[in-house]
């Protein structure tokens, strides 16, 4: 059991907003015998790296990674039986506050978990002659504040003084801390965030004082350099996701993360790389370079995820369209990172429920996330309210904003504790994500139905339009320009998402063999459908208040019956029209509205919407050189200035967010054309929609079953290869209307095509 926690027990850590002062613990270790095995297991409140003579322990960064600390905290066990050397051996742990003492979230709070921070492992070594010895943290370890690492914060980045040698460390004797929290520890099953590529700078320019690196991709993670150093020399490097039309680096939109790297040099070669923080950038500026340390100096950067398994594949022959596929796998890399967050780049980073809820779909065809979510769900399970509401970041913690709403049950965004394990359920096939949730998710489904219903009668009852500024309506839309009129939206946001809560989860209730549940739910979730016609509606599948989100929510998640469905998506194709298809919505409609013009006989608008190069629409951010999918349609103008005022959003402008790349899921399931009509693809279906000039796609997604792909070729004939699975079967169809089921085995079929049938 890993609880001896030790701390430096004079330590006072009061200032606000800031991180605390790194700690290095150390304990030598002398080795006499022959070792056959030996472990290290070790957990922190705080984030700790291991080094064993010098050589880092394990190759993952933040253990022991991010959760819900106070019900749950992470230890890892690490073989480091190659590492011991017969003789002396020292052990460093280094410990910054990271999440849970550090100052995180957007009111730069900080001890949320502890008031500095603490340290337990516990080393077991097996020899060969079959005794064994424990040792375990405790007054035998010493600890240090003054080592070179000064400065470590999530946020603020770290400040390193290379000068700073062992034997400057002015070492005191380590106590035994009391935590005032008493988590569950649990041994890591997380999925934890490493290093996936190492990126090279496309290409530097001076400007001023400083050099320019622009990286040539925006993703998440660290810089690495080495450097022929003079002793006292000063380094900073600064980082930033785009520039401004000046060449200079565009920094206002990180708001108070500092995302910088201090170094001082010590005289001669030496390399450096943070393990302790992370940033969002492209570019990077470095001050503090003498001009003939250019040539030699070499500036690298690593890209850091927890989504390091990919699970499907997709491309055509579109090159932009391929642009916005790798676009939304680079903000996926970047944002499924320890947590799911909204953004890796400013001081927020947190782990945005609404964001992952419109993502997960697209997350799990494109990654293996089982791991990843699973551990998050458990967070949510743990922080779940009394009332059932769910906190809109989890962890949540009282790292800020979430408390402004205190009931927590909030449209979309609370939805993630059903629409995400039914994500992880439809891609993987496992159950037990249901049943192990099933609690959270009614809890959560009662408290929307009680708001819905708070001071309302009749058919208003069903109506969810209590309190707008509780909700985040439709977040982001780009045709209204600010939050409140985002938010004036959650009445249609709010009443489509009880309806598609509860219909998910009459669903689940069948899956579980739950009967009586599930007949509950269909009945209400029916009732609110019913609702939303009546009250939004002119009863003929015209919205009296007109917006893309409006329609595509109801006709997406079957609220219409199929003859006013198909009126519906007339008016939104005819909205789409005006618009100069240009997207109209925000997080909760912009997943959606594809499928809803597609399945409803319009994917030539889906189409063009799709292709649409102007600004706002996915393409645009590509035409706009967008290497990640941005949070603001709008982030950037054609001059490349950034055009959002005051919104009422405190400068909200990432441009690495993953929510709008949701459209992502449309790739599989309509270009391509697959998608799981069974849970883990037991039985899936093949059907793509043609349209929008694209002559060829192919793409594959692994399921428990084996790996599924899919090509097809458009020319003079149609085309298709599929691949079906052992054990699964496949319901072709093909763009003539013909079908088939298909078993085990690869499949090739052509077909005449005179005209593309856009009606299916
Ligand atoms: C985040 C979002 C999040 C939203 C909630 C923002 O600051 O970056 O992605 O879902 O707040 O309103």
């Amino acid at each position: 059991m890993i609880n001896h926690f030790i701390t430096k027990g004079n330590y006072i850590f009061k200032e606000k907003g800031v991180s605390p002062i790194p700690m290095m613990f150390r304990r030598e270790l002398d080795i006499e015998k022959p070792v056959k095995k030996a472990e290290i297991s070790a957990t922190a409140l705080g984030i700790y790296t291991l080094l064993l003579n010098g050589n880092v322990v394990g190759n993952q960064y933040f253990a022991p990674g991010f959760t819900s600390y106070k019900n749950t905290l992470l230890y890892q066990t690490y073989d480091i039986t190659e590492l011991l050397l017969s003789g002396k051996n020292s052990l460093f742990s280094v410990v910054t506050g990271g999440w849970a003492v550090g100052s995180f979230g957007f009111t730069r709070k900080n001890r949320i978990t502890a008031k500095r921070q603490a340290f337990a492992a516990e080393i077991t070594i097996t020899y060969e002659d079959g005794t064994e010895e424990v040792i375990v943290t405790d007054e035998n370890w010493l600890v240090s504040q003054n080592g070179p690492l000064k400065e470590a914060c999530i946020y603020d980045g770290e400040v390193y003084d290379a000068t700073v040698s062992v034997k400057d460390h002015v070492w005191q004797i380590a106590e035994k801390e009391e935590l005032k929290i008493h988590p569950a520890l649990i041994r890591d099953d997380r999925a934890p965030v490493q290093e996936v590529k190492e990126l090279s700078p496309l290409s530097v320019n001076q400007v001023g004082e400083e050099y320019i690196f622009d990286f040539g991709q925006n993703f998440a993670g660290v810089i690495s350099f080495d450097i022929i150093g003079k002793e006292g020399q000063k380094l900073l490097f600064l980082h930033s996701e785009v520039l401004r039309p000046d060449g200079t680096l565009q920094r206002d939109f990180l708001r108070t993360a500092k995302a910088r790297v201090e170094y001082t040099c010590k005289e001669g070669q030496q390399s450096f790389s943070p393990r302790h923080t992370y940033m969002g950038f492209r570019y990077v500026s470095v001050r503090g370079l003498e001009k003939e340390q250019v040539d030699s100096f070499c500036l690298k950067a690593k890209v850091l995820t927890s989504a390091t398994q990919r699970n499907g594949a997709f491309s055509c022959d579109n090159d932009k369209i391929n642009r916005l596929q790798q676009n939304i796998l680079w903000g996926a890399t970047s944002n499924l990172f320890e947590i799911p967050t909204d953004c890796p780049q400013r001081d927020e980073r947190m782990g945005w429920t609404g964001d992952i809820a419109v993502f997960a779909q697209t997350a799990c065809y494109n990654f293996k996330m089982e791991k990843f979510l699973k551990k998050w769900l458990r967070d949510m399970r743990s922080e779940q309210k009394k009332t059932g509401g769910i906190p809109n970041t989890i962890p949540s913690q009282g790292y800020g904003f979430p408390e402004t709403m205190p009931t927590m049950a909030v449209d979309f965004w609370g939805d993630a504790c059903i629409m995400v394990p039914y994500a992880l359920y439809m891609a993987y096939g496992d159950e037990q994500v249901l049943e192990e949730n099933y609690e959270m998710m009614k809890a959560y489904a009662n408290a929307c139905k009680r708001w819905a219903a708070f001071a309302s009668v009749g058919t208003k009852r069903y109506i969810w339009d209590t309190f707008h500024l509780l909700h985040f309506g439709d977040w982001v839309a780009p045709d209204v320009d600010n939050m409140s009129q985002w938010q004036k939206r959650s009445p249609w946001t709010a009443t489509a998402s009880l309806y598609h809560t509860t219909s998910l989860l009459a669903k689940i209730a069948t899956i579980l063999h739950k009967a009586e549940d599930a007949k509950a739910y269909d009945t209400y979730s029916k009732k609110v459908g019913e609702a939303y016609v009546k009250c939004f509606t002119d009863g003929e599948g015209k919205l009296l208040e007109e917006f893309q989100t409006a329609y595509v929510l109801p006709i997406y998640f079957g609220i219409f019956d199929e003859k006013t469905k198909k009126k519906a998506a007339a008016n939104l194709a005819e909205l789409v029209k005006k618009n100069n298809y240009c997207i109209g919505t925000g997080f909760p409609g912009t997943p959606y509205i594809l499928f809803a013009l597609a399945d409803n006989g319009f994917a030539d608008v889906a189409y063009k919407m799709l292709l649409n190069t102007n600004c706002p629409s996915w393409l645009y951010e590509v035409k706009m050189g967008a290497t990640t999918i941005w949070e603001r349609w709008d982030g950037l103008d054609e001059k490349g200035n950034c055009p959002i005022g005051d919104d009422g959003t405190d400068t909200m402008i990432s441009y690495n967010h993953y929510a709008s790349g949701a459209v992502g899921a449309f790739f599989y399931r309509r270009i391509l054309g697959l998608e799981p009509l069974e849970a883990g693809y037991k039985t899936f279906m093949v059907k793509p929609i043609l349209g929008g000039d694209l002559h060829e796609a192919k793409g594959r997604v692994d399921t428990p079953f084996g790996t599924i792909s899919v090509s097809w070729k458009l020319g003079d004939e149609f085309e298709i290869q599929v691949e079906v699975p052992k054990e699964t079967s496949c319901e072709l169809e093909l763009p003539d209307g013909s079908k088939e089921q298909l078993f085990e085995g690869i499949h090739k079929r052509k077909i005449n095509l005179t005209e593309v049938n856009y009606e299916r």
